[in-house]
């Protein structure tokens, strides 16, 4: 595999989406084939050996690096989605963001009872999403024993919020 230093390939941009926010961007990522394949094949590599059943990954930025892996490994990728996108029947989960309240949905028919589902986004903030994700799964009735980001931030403390599971990122900022 290619060694490359991705923080070159995510581009910082100051005041977004509000003043005094430094956002990490990933859409840089995409635009740089090298440096996706990069992620994709880091992802492999960390998690090819770890009993993995399915990748559950969190709309929308997190579909793009879920979907080749699963297609990649050869496993069943689930959409967690924002409420309201999943036609079929759902189980739904409410959970606050910094100023509101947001829904994520799970088809949870596509989820094999007992199943070690990876769950990853793109980046890990709070660790909110990732945290009301999990209750989705395991009230699905997946086990979750790992999560992934592909950036964290681990200064606004996700790894209490996400605790006890395992968290691996490929890059953070502090
Ligand atoms: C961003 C990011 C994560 C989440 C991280 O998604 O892609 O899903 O926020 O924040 P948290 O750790 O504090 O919960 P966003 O809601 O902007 O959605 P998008 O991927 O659809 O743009
Ligand atoms: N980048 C992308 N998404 C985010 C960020 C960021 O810095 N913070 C919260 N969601």
């Amino acid at each position: 595999m290619e060694k490359l230093n991705l923080d070159d390939y995510i581009r910082k941009v100051p005041d977004f989406p509000k003043k005094g926010v430094l956002f990490y961007d990933i859409t840089s990522i995409l635009a740089q084939p090298r440096a996706f394949r990069y992620c994709i094949d880091s992802m492999v590599e960390l998690y090819q050996d770890r009993k993995i059943d399915a990748i559950a990954a969190i709309e929308a930025r997190g579909f793009l690096f879920a979907a080749p892996f699963a297609a990649h490994v050869g496993i069943p990728l689930l959409l967690i989605r924002k409420k309201g996108k999943l036609p079929g029947k759902v189980m739904t989960k409410k959970y606050s963001l910094e100023y509101a309240e947001a829904e994520i949905e799970i088809h949870c028919d596509d989820v094999v009872q007992g199943s070690r589902v990876l769950l990853l986004d793109d980046l890990i903030a709070t660790g909110g999403t990732l945290n009301a994700a999990r209750e989705l799964l395991t009230a699905c009735g997946a086990q979750v024993p790992e999560i992934f980001g592909v950036v964290g931030l681990p200064f606004l403390n996700y790894e209490k919020v996400l605790n006890p599971t395992p968290v691996r990122t490929l890059i953070n900022y502090h």
